[in-house]
């Protein structure tokens, strides 16, 4: 109907998405078979009927195990080439991408290796697609503090290739406090910073991450209502929260797309906006995330538009690519 054309050729951002996390079966089994690695699955029906997570560690196991096929610098381009396309398609016009380096550093793939590929892929897009772009490093925060300090100093000959810094991997028991000294080295270092932050964990995450780790958005957040005080900070210093709907409901943090509080927290004055995580994992890429949050909170067209400009204003594109969409 028209409004999932309309819906379809709004310009989208996508400012929350692990590249890791748009490893498709098909391209794992693919790359398996190129480089000699045998997976756990016999094919690509039975990897896909693995996807049933019961939380955030459930699918993290998974997502680990299948980033072991990614070895080659073409591997993480075609990777990287492959989700584009996908984001062309639903008319994504910028995007800002976390990768994981201690992933593939660990499995002992060079930290260029990852980074030249994806980089290659997302200059290709900027010049064939017209997708602007943004690189961001994620540390594990699985991991120590030290082993959080090596990835940086891998990361120094290139830190001009890398927009900012960010924490994912396993929320419990991981507060962003025990990444407290990394950040303030990345911050010094010119670094932007972001952090996961209230998916799993308690809202007092979120505080962490804004007065610890000095973060310019949270991804997730979703749990910052569960505190007044912070929604109210929030809103007023427009910290931006990259919410991803189809995740949360695939992690089982929300029960359905119905119960999913993203249009409480338009209504709260946040900076809301919407974002894939892992498509490849969670069942849509950035469009249908729009589609089917559009369909079961029955969100209007302001609100659509609304979740649109809060992309752009979220965004680290510079202020005359922003002019372009507003
Ligand atoms: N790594 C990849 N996806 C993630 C998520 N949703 N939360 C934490 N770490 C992740
Ligand atoms: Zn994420």
């Amino acid at each position: 109907p028209a409004r999932a054309d309309w819906l379809r050729r709004l310009p989208k951002t996508e400012l929350h998405l692990h590249i890791e996390g748009t490893l498709e079966p098909e391209l794992m089994f693919a790359l398996a078979q190129r480089n000699g690695v045998t997976l756990p699955y016999p094919d690509v029906d039975a990897l896909r009927a693995a996807y049933d997570f019961h939380n955030l560690q459930s699918f993290l196991d998974l997502y680990y195990a299948g980033a072991g096929v990614l070895l080659t610098e073409a591997d993480f381009y075609d990777l990287t080439w492959a989700y584009l396309e996908r984001a062309h398609a639903d008319r994504v016009v910028h995007v800002e991408i976390f990768f994981d380096p201690q992933t593939h550093t660990e499995r002992g793939v060079p930290f260029e290796t990852a980074l030249a590929g994806i980089r290659r892929a997302l200059v290709d897009g900027e010049a064939k697609l017209g997708i602007g772009f943004r690189l961001i490093l994620c540390f594990l925060r699985h991991l120590s503090e030290d082993a959080g300090f090596a990835a940086l100093e891998q990361a120094l000959p290139y830190l001009d290739r890398i927009d900012g810094v960010g924490l994912d991997s396993s929320e419990h028991g991981h507060p962003p406090e025990k990444f407290e000294r990394l950040f303030a080295r990345c911050k010094q270092l010119g670094l932007a910073r972001v952090a996961h932050a209230g998916e799993e964990g308690p809202a007092d995450y979120v505080w962490q991450a804004i007065r610890l780790l000095d973060v310019a958005r949270i991804d997730h957040g979703v749990r910052a209502l569960e505190d007044d005080t912070l929604v109210a900070y929030l809103a007023e210093h427009r910290i931006p929260l990259t919410v991803c709907p189809l995740s949360n409901i695939k992690l089982r943090v929300f029960d359905t797309l119905a119960d999913h509080p993203l249009r409480t927290l338009l209504e709260r004055g946040l900076v809301a906006t919407v974002n894939s995580d892992d498509p490849a994992y969670f069942g849509g890429y950035v469009g249908e995330n729009w589609q089917a949050c559009a369909d079961a909170l029955d969100l209007t067209r302001a609100e659509l538009v609304q979740l649109a400009k809060n992309g752009i204003e979220a965004s680290w594109m510079d202020d005359a690519a922003k002019a372009r969409w507003y």
